[in-house]
């Protein structure tokens, strides 16, 4: 059911201070520390003496000690010192993942190591561009991933799960349209647009935007495998020139980065983070967006979570219903029935 072929997010850069940091990801017990010289290093959770948790141990000089004996292995898993002997076993090795920091995240791939090519770690450039300012956050969601790929794919949920903060009857009441390739993303890539025209501004689109008159309001949810999705969402002034409008300052754009990283079957890791490109300097209306979109999150979380309960680990795709407004959801369901195949194919798998 994972991808594996792929950078995931394994944390927020910041998480990775002096002590280790376990996590699971795709079902493997990980634990991440840093090495000596500063560099991210991933193994797997697991002491090869006996073992014990790696992550129960400590960092001493880049190296990770076990806590149980005290065999220490470096970012590569290679064991560097055994207590009680001069030389360590010489074949003993920790698990290692390939890992690499970029744009304030701890990226791991679970797949091939041969194939890590850090050249394919998504572009999400705006969490270190000073043209944009961040609000970021973290959700731990029981749910499949694919259940919160659907939710970004259908914004139209917004209307009536999130009406105390970014939705109205706008939002249900847009048609969608649906592509798939884009640009230099190619065929693996969908995206879900929708106008909403000369509406009234949703709760948060007052207080963190500053709209009162009636907006044009958009949004394109550009979906990547295996659960990257990038919201561009924007309005300005109903009835401007976007050109214009953003030339003279009117609109106020964003971009949503949801990352999610499957925890196992059932949960998921939701990285996010809201880039906006105005008010830059405005540290309470950073704290504001981070506090409502954390707000807002929350209600994505309890439906998620209750639709999981219900499938009670029935086949995901055996929805009975299908709407229009799940266009998108619908297509990246279908690409990552194909990418997971073509994975499975690759490494000979039936
Ligand atoms: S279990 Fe780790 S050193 Fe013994
Ligand atoms: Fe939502």
């Amino acid at each position: 059911m994972f991808l594996k072929n792929v950078w995931q997010v394994a944390a927020f850069a910041r998480e990775l201070k002096d002590a280790p940091l376990t996590r699971t990801l795709l079902g493997e017990e990980v634990v991440l520390f840093r090495t000596t010289t500063g560099a991210p290093a991933a193994l797997l959770d697991e002491c090869p003496h006996r073992l014990a948790p790696l992550s129960l141990g400590k960092v001493v000089d880049g190296v990770l000690q076990c806590g149980y004996h005290g065999m220490c292995f470096d970012g590569t898993g290679a064991c560097v010192r055994a207590p009680g002997q001069e030389t360590p076993p010489s074949k003993t090795k920790a698990h290692s993942f390939p890992v690499v920091e970029r744009h304030a995240f701890v990226w791991i791939w679970m797949g091939d190591p041969e194939l890590a090519d850090e050249a394919r770690v998504p572009d999400i450039f705006w969490m270190t561009d000073p043209e944009w300012a961040i609000s970021e956050g973290y959700h731990h969601v029981a749910a499949n991933y694919q259940l919160l790929n659907d939710n970004l794919l259908d914004l139209s949920h917004e209307t009536f799960v999130h009406a105390h903060t970014i939705g109205n009857a706008a939002v249900a009441d847009s048609p969608l349209t649906v592509t798939q390739g884009i640009g230099n993303l190619g065929q693996n890539a969908v995206r879900a647009h929708r106008d909403m025209l000369n509406c009234e501004p949703p709760p948060f689109y007052v207080k963190a935007a500053g709209f009162t008159g009636q907006i044009d309001r958009w949004h394109t949810t550009i979906f990547t495998p295996p659960a990257f999705n990038i919201i561009e969402n924007g309005s300005m002034p109903a009835g401007s020139n976007k050109e214009e409008a953003r030339q003279k300052g009117l609109t106020r754009e964003r971009r949503v980065i949801n990352l999610i990283t499957p925890e196992s079957e059932t949960s998921s890791h939701y990285f996010w983070a809201i880039a906006r490109c105005y008010a830059l300097d405005d540290a309470e209306l950073t704290d504001y967006i981070q506090l409502e979109v954390a707000r807002t999150f929350d209600e994505d979380k309890i439906i998620l979570e209750a639709q999981q309960r219900k499938l009670k680990g029935a086949h995901f795709d055996a929805f009975p219903v299908t709407l229009r407004a799940d266009a998108g959801a619908v297509q990246a369901r279908r690409m990552m029935a194909r990418v997971l195949a073509e994975e499975k194919q690759r490494q000979g798998e039936p």
